[in-house]
């Protein structure tokens, strides 16, 4: 080189003592859910689920990267070992236990109804016969209003994401949305004056619970998840990410 004198090259560093391999398990979640998963100004996968789930790695020894993924299809990436596991404010259905395994639960929810603006006659779910309604698509919000207005009903929009769902709702093409309460919450809190009411029926929606899903057989990492919720809970952990998202 021009200057001549040229450093000795570093010996090779001595093979380092080997680290216990600590492993990094992929996550799919469909960042389009605030506060539950969303992305930041960065484009970085942020939220409540990331939060808890983090913590709950921390506690049974293992790495998490999150990947944002489309809802639709989000859980045959498990199947097809894509994805580790799927964290995405998922309810624990019986029918998806069919085809793949939760961890424990580790949040409550509902199905909210969401009015739009001059809506007067909708008090109670059975009032949206006969309405337009929009949902996510495949998501538990979606199977409540088919059951009610029929499979096929052309009275249901399916939007790929609740925003958009909502997003409809606001320009008048519905007159409700369906959709999980901590979600529908958030977005009112985040869109004032738009309109929008919420009218909460107790009766008709049954408490859904959300899980972390796993590959159907991978009952070590469905045991780690476990262990790590249960640590988390157990020691205030789990309380301080749910005052964080969800105290006032
Ligand atoms: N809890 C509902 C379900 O499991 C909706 C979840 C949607 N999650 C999401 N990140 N888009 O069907």
């Amino acid at each position: 080189s021009a200057c001549g004198k040229k450093e000795a090259a570093p010996a090779p560093a001595a093979e380092a003592p080997a680290a216990p391999q600590v492993k990094e398990y992929v996550v799919g979640t469909d960042a389009a859910y605030a506060p539950f998963e969303f992305e930041n100004e960065k484009k970085e996968v942020e939220g409540f689920d990331m939060d808890v789930l983090r913590a709950v790695a921390d506690k049974a020894g293992f790495k998490v990267k999150f990947v944002n993924t489309p809802w639709e299809g989000i859980f045959a990436t498990l199947a097809q070992g894509d994805r580790d596991m799927v964290i995405s404010a998922v309810t624990i259905t019986d029918e998806r236990k069919q085809s793949m395994d939760f961890s424990d639960p580790y949040f409550e929810a509902r199905q909210l109804i969401a009015i739009g603006k001059g809506v007067t006659d909708v008090k109670k779910f059975a009032d949206l016969k006969g309405k337009k309604v929009a949902v996510q698509t495949g998501t538990t919000g979606d199977e409540v209003v088919q059951k009610l207005l029929g499979k096929t009903s052309a009275d249901i929009k399916r939007f790929e994401s609740t925003p958009l769902a909502l997003k409809e709702l606001e320009s008048g093409g519905v007159q409700a949305v369906v959709a999980d309460n901590g979600v529908v919450i958030n977005y009112l809190k985040n869109n004032a004056s738009n309109g929008i009411a919420t009218v909460a029926d107790n009766d008709s929606f049954a408490p859904e619970f959300y899980g972390i899903a796993v590959k159907k057989g991978n009952a070590e990492l469905q045991g780690k998840l476990n262990e790590g919720i249960k640590a988390i809970k157990a020691d205030g952990t789990y309380d301080k990410i749910y005052a964080k998202y969800f105290g006032e």
